[in-house]
């Protein structure tokens, strides 16, 4: 496509800051693509605003934020992925956008479909595509599993506000950050950030006791070792971002996990921090 990503550093909410948005935005900036990381949608309409006052762009990276319809009122396009992993997936690959643009509409269908008009199978080509539709089975399976899908977020929100509620001692402690956005999140992980110990120490006590405690993205994209991000002038931008991930934590959250399981794990992290 011939654009190149610039990184902006994120707040302890893990979305992008609004307030280094405006850093940035040069003459070469095209659109702003804010990710609602693990579930939140912090910052969302702080950083659309921005974005609109610089006449930007707005392409939201939900695929870990399905669920919540206001984002497309922040957006001009929303992008959502159905893989197996997220809070509502297929049995394979398959993602949707979604947008209340008309032309990015056609536009989307002929570039999913090898840039043919659409109903024009073989016959008008107008673009440059991908063979990128989903197909019948995921799509029979997609349908099937909304059925489920506001059960299943209900279960995500009452665990994430359980895990809230009981871990707060800790967190008034000064020992632990808790999520920030806690109403407009889908909960597709639960992130903690620690103040005082180390999310290796975490994750080795918790191997011990049989739970298992991540750092879901170890690398952040611009400490990758490709040729962009070992060229990339601006590392030193980032440090504030850098600093919050070498604090981060998940700990497990998913909609098959008992209130028993759940206390488990919260008996664990109070252990950990005796
Ligand atoms: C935030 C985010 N963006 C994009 C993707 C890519 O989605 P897909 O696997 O459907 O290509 C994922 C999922 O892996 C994701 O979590």
């Amino acid at each position: 496509m011939g654009a190149n990503p610039v990184y902006v550093n994120v707040d302890k909410s893990f979305n992008i800051d609004p307030k280094d948005l405006g850093k940035i935005i040069d003459s070469k900036t095209k659109a702003i693509m804010p990710v609602c990381l693990y579930g939140s949608t912090r910052n969302i309409r702080e950083v659309y605003h921005v974005a609109k006052s610089y006449n930007l762009k707005v392409i939201i990276d939900a695929a870990q934020c399905f669920g919540i319809p206001e984002l497309i009122d922040y957006a001009d396009i929303v992008v959502l992925s159905f893989n197996p992993f997220k809070n509502i997936g297929t049995f394979g690959k398959s993602g949707a956008l979604i947008t209340q643009c008309n032309d990015l509409s056609d536009q989307a269908r002929r570039f999913s479909y090898h840039g043919f008009y659409e109903g024009k199978k073989n016959d008008k080509c107008l673009d440059w595509g991908y063979n990128g539709r989903m197909d019948n089975i995921q799509a029979a399976v997609l349908l099937k599993k909304l059925e489920y899908f506001e059960l299943n977020s209900l279960k995500r929100c009452f665990l994430a506000h359980r895990y809230i509620e009981k871990l707060n001692k800790i967190e008034n402690d000064n020992r632990i950050v808790l999520p920030v956005e806690r109403n407009e999140n889908t909960w597709h992980l639960f992130p903690i950030i620690l103040n005082d110990k180390k999310s290796a120490d975490l994750i080795e006590f918790g191997k011990s006791k049989s739970v298992e405690f991540d750092v879901y993205y170890p690398i952040l994209s611009h400490e990758f070792k490709t040729n962009y991000a070992s060229n990339y002038k601006h590392k030193d931008h980032l440090s504030k971002t850098s600093d919050i991930h070498s604090q981060i934590i998940h700990i497990p959250l998913h909609n098959h996990m008992s209130t028993y399981e759940q206390d488990n794990i919260i008996k664990v992290i109070y252990d950990f921090f005796r």
